[in-house]
């Protein structure tokens, strides 16, 4: 069956308003979205069972209104709503009924938001080829994937590369749990382990081959804490993917990125060489609003010593 398609129809009947933009990225880039939504869709059911295009909808659905409306708080206000990572934590990732959509939510806006499909196809190209490099078959090298939420980016570094194992470690019990279900439902358990953590301070067993931190940075008061242990955690020479969102709110967003290099700085600072970066824009973002937000993706390698 074409999960995929099973979703959209859902959306298309249930909920019209929030269809549309969908379908438009579909229509933008078809094959990407494709390649991305349509696994996406098939782990989603089984995971979820013959439920899960309501329960993808109904995260989406919540996941965009609650941005939107973040998104015109801020652009009033000029700041982000919450400075204290303890506020967010009591609001969001330690509220089960809260975190069940904003997990799926953010599922499905992997591949329903143009912008967001952008920086998948940039992660295939500039960092999926580069995990190749010093693996071995039948090897069991990790990527750890710090604020891993459903684990979808080591997800997909798995599938691109057989020798690989990943580790992700999230805060929120809701989606240890989550990513833990949908690993074991997919056939992925012996290669996935996700554990209760905090990413600015776990540290694995082995340096691990490579690191992914996808949108977590904007979410703590100290995002370097997060670089820094990501770079503890990496081995010399190896790769990692960082995400962050720039001037973008969300309920659990503190920290406010206005340019690019603030990111780029971080992760220099870090010990890490930047590699490449990309920085996109989502659709419907208007020029006449004073913060438009952005999705900007880091492509880096671990130095060796201070110069490289
Ligand atoms: C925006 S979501 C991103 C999830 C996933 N990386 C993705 O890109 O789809 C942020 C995730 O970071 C987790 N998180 C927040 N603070 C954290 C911390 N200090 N340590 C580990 N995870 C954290 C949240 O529970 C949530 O799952």
């Amino acid at each position: 069956m074409d999960h995929l398609q099973v979703f959209l129809d859902h959306l298309r009947e249930h909920h019209a308003v929030f269809y549309g933009a969908v379908a438009a990225t579909a229509e933008a880039m078809p094959g990407t979205f494709r390649r991305v939504g349509a696994p996406m869709a098939d782990w989603a059911h089984a995971c979820l069972g013959d439920d899960f295009a309501r329960v993808l909808a109904e995260g989406y659905v919540h996941l965009v209104i609650e941005a939107n409306q973040a998104q015109m708080r801020y652009e009033k206000r000029g700041s982000y709503e919450h400075r204290s990572y303890a506020e967010v934590y009591e609001a969001a990732y330690g509220n089960e009924a809260f975190m069940t959509k904003y997990h799926w939510g953010l599922y499905v806006a992997m591949f329903a938001w143009v912008h967001h499909l952008r920086l998948f196809s940039f992660y295939e190209r500039e960092f999926l080829p580069r995990l190749g490099e010093g693996l071995t078959e039948g090897g069991r090298e990790v990527v750890a994937d710090l604020g891993s939420g459903s684990g979808i980016w080591s997800r997909f570094a798995l599938d691109a590369h057989p020798g690989l194992a990943c580790v992700g470690v999230d805060i929120s019990p809701t989606s240890v749990d989550e990513a833990r279900r949908m690993a074991a439902s997919t056939g992925f358990a012996a290669r996935s382990e996700f554990v209760l953590g905090d990413a600015t301070a776990h540290r694995l067993v082995e340096p691990a081959h490579a690191a992914i931190s996808s949108f977590l940075l904007e979410h703590l008061e100290r995002p370097e804490a997060l670089l820094d242990n990501l770079a503890a955690n990496l081995a010399q020479g190896g790769y990692a993917w960082i995400t962050a969102a720039l001037t973008a709110a969300e309920i659990d967003h503190i920290t406010e990125f206005r340019r690019e290099s603030e990111i780029v700085r971080l992760v220099e600072d870090a010990g890490l060489r930047v590699i490449a970066t990309l920085s996109e824009t989502p659709r419907a973002a208007r020029s006449k609003l004073r913060f438009v937000p952005r999705s900007m993706a880091v492509v880096a390698q671990k130095r060796r010593n201070d110069i490289w």
